[in-house]
């Protein structure tokens, strides 16, 4: 290659080499216009599978498909050029077999052109996160509360809040760490037991109602805005995008119905042509 590109965004690498340094913001996108405000001052862009959910109003993630994750993904890198864009691998997508998952990951990667994928589960998942990342596919884990297996789960509750449960939640964070993933997301755990990850693995921990000592942190961004009508404990509303949304539509609908708008500053007045 003759010449190169000035690197822009931020790399799987680069989030790698912030163990224990300044904290990684993420949030997640999954339109071109979100995905713009949101790279201004995040470092992470995650196309979330809980897109199924807030764009689709499904009550789980599991239907989601990779088409639909591909689509947004997509969309996000055309709207951001700084922050690290992860896509999520959907349920059914990568479980069956390392292979499997290579070949979606790869069209992920070559699709959207995000620089890294996600994908759920600790030990299990260990042995096809080595696949991938050794075949240049980086690798962000999640472990602890793993939304995709709710129907094995039965709930979305808090994982590892009794110490003596907390020797499985180590080893399957141990695992994906050894495996060669660049970080790796907890999500809903015990906050000791974060904290303990946290400070016993060499990757960095991206929590998401976990810990404060977590390496980055990251939430969905439509429940930080106050537009999801149903949020976990975990999520601090940074806004009440939702009554604002809701009266700017009731003022439109008003002066619809009241024939204001559109007003002569909304309209094209004639405009011949030879004057
Ligand atoms: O799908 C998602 O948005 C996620 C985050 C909650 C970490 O996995």
């Amino acid at each position: 290659m003759s010449v190169q590109a000035e690197q822009k965004r931020l790399t799987a690498p680069d989030i790698r080499a912030r163990k224990g340094g300044e904290p990684i913001v993420s949030l997640t996108s999954y339109h071109a216009h979100t995905a713009r405000l949101v790279d201004k001052y995040c470092d992470v862009i995650l196309v979330g599978d809980s897109l199924g959910m807030v764009m689709h109003g499904f009550e789980t993630t599991v239907p989601v498909t990779l088409d639909m994750m591909i689509l947004q993904g997509h969309a996000v890198m055309r709207g951001s050029n700084h922050a690290l864009v992860v896509v999520d691998m959907p349920f059914g997508s990568y479980e069956a077999s390392k292979e499997q998952a290579f070949m979606n990951a790869a069209r992920v990667l070559k699709e959207t052109g995000c620089g890294a994928i996600k994908l759920e589960g600790g030990k299990r998942m260990a042995e096809t996160i080595a696949f991938l990342t050794e075949r240049g596919i980086p690798v962000m884990a999640h472990v602890g509360l793993t939304p995709q297996a709710i129907n094995a789960l039965g709930s979305f509750r808090a994982q590892g809040r009794d110490p003596a449960d907390w020797g499985p939640f180590e080893d399957d964070a141990r695992a994906v760490s050894d495996a060669g993933a660049f970080s790796v997301v907890l999500e809903a755990m015990a906050e000791p037991l974060a904290a303990r990850i946290t400070k016993k693995i060499p990757i960095p921990t991206i929590g998401i109602g976990a810990s404060p000592v977590c390496d980055g942190q990251i939430l969905v961004l439509e429940d930080m805005l106050g537009l999801s009508p149903r949020a976990p404990k975990f999520v601090k509303r940074f806004g009440e995008l939702g009554p604002s949304i809701e009266r700017a539509i009731a003022a439109y609908a008003g002066e619809v119905r009241a024939r204001t708008f559109p007003g002569p500053d909304h309209v094209y007045a004639a405009k011949p042509k030879n004057t």
